[in-house]
């Protein structure tokens, strides 16, 4: 099956990005047409825009100033590389993408998340299929915090937040079964693989006698 367009999402630390490497490896076992990248970032100019979104600054953005930037940024990333890619065939895993903007700038403020669906038709086309990794948001932030850097700045505004998202992710997992699958993240790393990898097989066997 070519030009297959997958996400993961989930809160900081729910290990989503170990669970992208791993998806990526084992089907660039069967297809070697398969790019792995991430956001915020996945471009040099988005990378830029990354910059000013999660270095520490003495001063802050508005949550609405957060969309346009996330989005631009993205726009970037959907331009230069993510449709090129699809366009040439290749399967495309994303390590986030719109929703986490939809969870984490939408669900501040009712303005950002009219926002962020105004310019949604900006991402090109939709992925088909996006795991939601969920996990405990104490197990998962205190995991993201053991390796924090300068960046990450959503970390730092604690449990209570991450709770917050993790019942916005899993809401918007519920109003979008078709794509939304929900991993259980407290699960063993290769159990977890396992989950993953047999949803993208069925979607392929679903699509392929459809
Ligand atoms: P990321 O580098 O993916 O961090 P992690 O590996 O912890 O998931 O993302 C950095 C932060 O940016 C993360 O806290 C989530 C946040 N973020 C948004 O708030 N909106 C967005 O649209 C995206 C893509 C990320």
């Amino acid at each position: 099956m070519k030009n297959l367009f997958i996400t993961f999402e989930g809160i900081d630390g729910c290990g989503k990005s170990t669970q992208a490497k791993i998806l990526h490896e084992k089907l660039s076992e069967i297809d070697s047409t398969t790019l792995l990248t991430e956001e915020p970032g996945g471009t040099q100019g988005a990378n830029e825009i990354r910059k000013l979104l999660l270095r520490e600054n003495n001063f802050s953005w508005s949550v609405e100033t957060e969309v346009l930037l996330f989005m631009a940024a993205r726009n970037d990333h959907v331009e230069k590389k993510i449709k090129p890619a699809l366009e040439k065939g290749y399967t495309v895993i994303c390590d986030r993408f719109i929703d986490s903007t939809l969870v984490y700038q939408g669900m501040r403020s009712d303005l950002a998340r009219k926002l962020c669906l105004s310019l949604y038709h900006l991402i090109g086309r939709e992925p088909n299929l996006t795991f939601l990794i969920d996990m405990k948001p104490q197990k998962a932030l205190d995991r993201a915090l053991s390796r924090k850097n300068k960046e990450d700045r959503f970390e730092n505004y604690g449990v209570p937040f991450q709770i917050k998202l993790r019942d916005t992710f899993l809401r918007l997992a519920e109003e979008t079964p078709k794509r939304i699958i929900v991993i259980e993240g407290d699960n063993d790393k290769n159990q977890i693989a396992n989950d993953v990898f047999s949803h993208v097989q069925k979607y392929i066997i679903n699509k392929i006698s459809n």
